[in-house]
């Protein structure tokens, strides 16, 4: 079995270095890395970090509108997946490596399977949003994190190649280790401060959502640790809002590695995000977590307590996180998600072979 698997940002770094070793023990893996994301702290940390293979085809696709960044990953896959003529392409989440890799390979009759399949959180306006609803549409194999997953997928008429798998962040997540070295560099005891991050283009491209959400955070009943996402930092210039962040509450540094990620988000008092990989794993740790959205793809954090939604308004954020009780309720681990999307992908070859 051959198969060629795509990633280029973070999250997609960090889910196949849980893939990609197990799948190497039953195909001949082809990785290739968009370059969506080429900063060091976005990239390189985490080939450094964790166990990712090198990848075979870097396609230094880099940044640009949605319509240019995707135009180019495909100009780019075309002729590599025509070449190479895998049994699968594999795509992970919901960026526009995801979508791009899919559309790709699906013009060159390549099935497509795809590892967090059938989130939905039914905003057209995110661009996430129109990654996976047609990422999904194109897939044959659609691996599900959860049953919610299922069931909007089978709302759109997608039941064939529907499997419930689990989340593969998860397992990651699972055999890591605290750093404690990270609270000692920020000098921030366990359970004495609040973890944030902000990166959506909802958020950050909206100057006065911004505004509040930079405003509520500093004015949290915890000193606060802000690892800053490029396109926020940008974003800050150019409104002009750097003041809001040059206060002693604030603690902003780089994009930081996953373990020292992790680390925090088991240490912090509270979480604010409107990161989907980091609510997840921020409920996991049990740590009370406040979503910076309106809505969320992963609602069974909203319904279980372990999660609120928050917005985006300074008020509403101050309100959540002083009256709201959230948290203190461990995600309980699943069977093994890898395991299950690579030998369903076997099965899958073998089948057709
Ligand atoms: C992308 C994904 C988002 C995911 C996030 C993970 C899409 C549409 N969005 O958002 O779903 O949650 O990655 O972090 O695919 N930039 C840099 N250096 C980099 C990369 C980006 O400075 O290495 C800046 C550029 O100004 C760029 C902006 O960040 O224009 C946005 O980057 P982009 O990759 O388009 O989207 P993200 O916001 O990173
Ligand atoms: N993450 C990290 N360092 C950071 C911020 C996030 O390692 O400075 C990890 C985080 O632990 C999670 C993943 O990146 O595993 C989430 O990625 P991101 O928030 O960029 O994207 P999303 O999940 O929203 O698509």
């Amino acid at each position: 079995m051959k198969v060629v698997s795509i990633i280029g940002a973070r999250p997609q770094y960090i889910k196949a270095a849980v893939v990609s070793p197990v799948l190497r023990q039953y195909a001949q893996e082809v990785l290739i890395d968009t370059g969506q994301h080429y900063d060091e702290k976005l990239s390189q940390i985490f080939y450094e970090g964790l166990t990712i293979p090198r990848p075979d085809y870097d396609l230094h696709v880099g940044s640009g509108t949605h319509g240019i960044q995707t135009g180019k990953m495909l100009m780019a896959l075309d002729p590599i997946l025509e070449k190479e003529h895998p049994n699968w392409v594999v795509v992970y989440g919901d960026t526009n490596s995801t979508l791009a890799g899919a559309l790709a390979a699906s013009k060159l009759n390549i099935p497509v399977a795809h590892i967090e399949a059938g989130l939905r959180s039914f905003n057209r306006a995110m661009p996430e949003e129109i990654n996976r609803v047609l990422t999904d549409h194109l897939a044959s194999k659609l691996y599900c994190p959860t049953q919610q997953a299922v069931e909007n997928l089978a709302q759109e008429g997608i039941t064939e190649g529907v499997v419930l798998c689990g989340d593969v962040m998860d397992v990651l997540w699972d055999k890591t280790p605290d750093n404690p070295d990270v609270l000692a560099r920020l000098k921030l005891p366990s359970k004495s401060f609040a973890l944030a991050t902000v990166h959506r283009q909802e958020t950050t491209d909206d100057p006065e959502k911004l505004r509040n959400v930079l405003k509520a955070l500093g004015d949290l009943p915890w000193p606060v640790v802000l690892p800053l996402h490029p396109r926020t930092r940008q974003r800050i210039e150019q409104f002009h809002l750097q003041a809001l962040i040059d206060v002693p509450h604030l603690q902003i540094i780089e994009p930081i590695g996953y373990q020292d990620m992790v680390t925090l988000e088991r240490h912090a008092q509270a979480v604010l995000t409107d990161s989907g990989g980091v609510q997840r794993e921020a409920c996991r740790a049990g740590t009370p977590t406040y979503i910076l959205r309106d809505e969320t793809e992963w609602t069974e954090l909203i319904e279980s307590g372990q999660a609120v939604l928050c917005g985006t308004r300074y008020e509403h954020i101050l309100d959540a996180v002083q009256h709201q009780r959230v948290g203190n309720r461990p995600t309980l681990p699943l069977a093994d998600p890898v395991r299950c999307i690579v030998e369903d992908l076997q099965r899958g070859y073998t089948s057709h072979a």
